[in-house]
């Protein structure tokens, strides 16, 4: 019987920690500076952007530029419904560089208001374009509160404002902005890249056979493996266990 409780002992020894790894949530952080990401999180929706942001740097950027000086920004944020919707395999193509490059397309480097936009004259200038050679230009047309941008592949109308004080606005866009510097129509976008040819299954099988192998399959690989030396612990301690009693 002691061997039986010491057997017992050593396996939540060995699954204990496990168990007690799931920790409660981390608590809300202090209001701090202007925080382009956290406005997207509240604002919801925004998932995709949000990553997107990360990823390229851009967020830092942001909000190291709203921080450290008096110039506005205004961001064009699009859903994830925007890029769902965007052609597969859009993001998947581009390099990390016009990654950059997209999601700087859809900050301009200073703060525009919905009026502003009536005025604003074409094309406007976005962070992902340097100053001079007018690359990367958004065009815009507003009436009222109806603004429509063009991007000369996209073009769509700011339906939200998500956000706005004195030094950033972020509106939110229903469709991605492509830039033209990137996706210029003459490069034709690739076709989307077929499936892996699946074995064909015998004709008297029917429909459902191929793919309900294919799955079979793949979880007899899982089962054979030991998942890690923990589970071969245990598997020892067991048979030891039967050894003694
Ligand atoms: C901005 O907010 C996000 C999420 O709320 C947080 O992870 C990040 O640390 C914040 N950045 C700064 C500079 O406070
Ligand atoms: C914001 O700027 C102040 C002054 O330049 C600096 O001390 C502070 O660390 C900055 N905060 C963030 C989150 O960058
Ligand atoms: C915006 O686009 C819509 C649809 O294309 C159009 O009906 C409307 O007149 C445009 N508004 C402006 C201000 O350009
Ligand atoms: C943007 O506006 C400029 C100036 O009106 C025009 O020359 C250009 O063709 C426009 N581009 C698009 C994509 O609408
Ligand atoms: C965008 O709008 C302009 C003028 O409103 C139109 O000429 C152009 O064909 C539109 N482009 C797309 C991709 O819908």
């Amino acid at each position: 019987m002691a061997y039986l409780s010491i057997a017992i002992s050593l396996i939540f020894l060995l699954y204990g920690p496990a168990l007690s790894q799931a920790q409660p949530a981390a608590a809300p952080a202090p209001p701090g500076p202007t925080n382009i990401t956290k406005i997207l999180e509240k604002a919801g929706q925004f998932g995709t952007m949000i990553r997107l942001l990360k990823s390229t740097s851009t967020a830092d950027q942001i909000n190291g530029q709203l921080n450290n000086s008096n110039n506005g920004l205004t961001v064009f944020a699009p859903t994830d419904n925007a890029f769902t919707n965007l052609p597969s395999g859009t993001l998947n193509s581009l390099t990390d560089q016009q990654k950059v490059a997209l999601i700087q397309f859809h900050v301009l480097p200073n703060l525009m208001t919905i009026t502003q936009f009536q005025t604003a004259s074409n094309p406007l200038r976005t962070q992902a374009g340097d100053s001079s050679d007018g690359k990367y230009p958004l065009n815009v047309t507003a009436v009222g509160n109806q603004v429509n941008i063009s991007t000369g592949i996209v073009n769509t109308t700011v339906s939200n404002t998500i956000y706005s004080d004195g030094q950033l606005a972020v509106y939110q866009v229903d469709k991605v902005l492509l830039p033209l510097d990137i996706f210029r129509p003459s490069v034709a976008p690739a076709p989307a890249p077929t499936k892996a040819k699946k074995k064909e299954a015998p004709a008297d099988l029917g429909p459902s056979s191929s793919s309900s192998k294919d799955s079979s399959e793949s979880s007899d690989a899982g089962t054979l493996k030991w998942r890690n030396s923990r589970d071969i612990a245990c598997a020892a301690l067991v048979g030891f266990l039967y050894w003694i009693l």
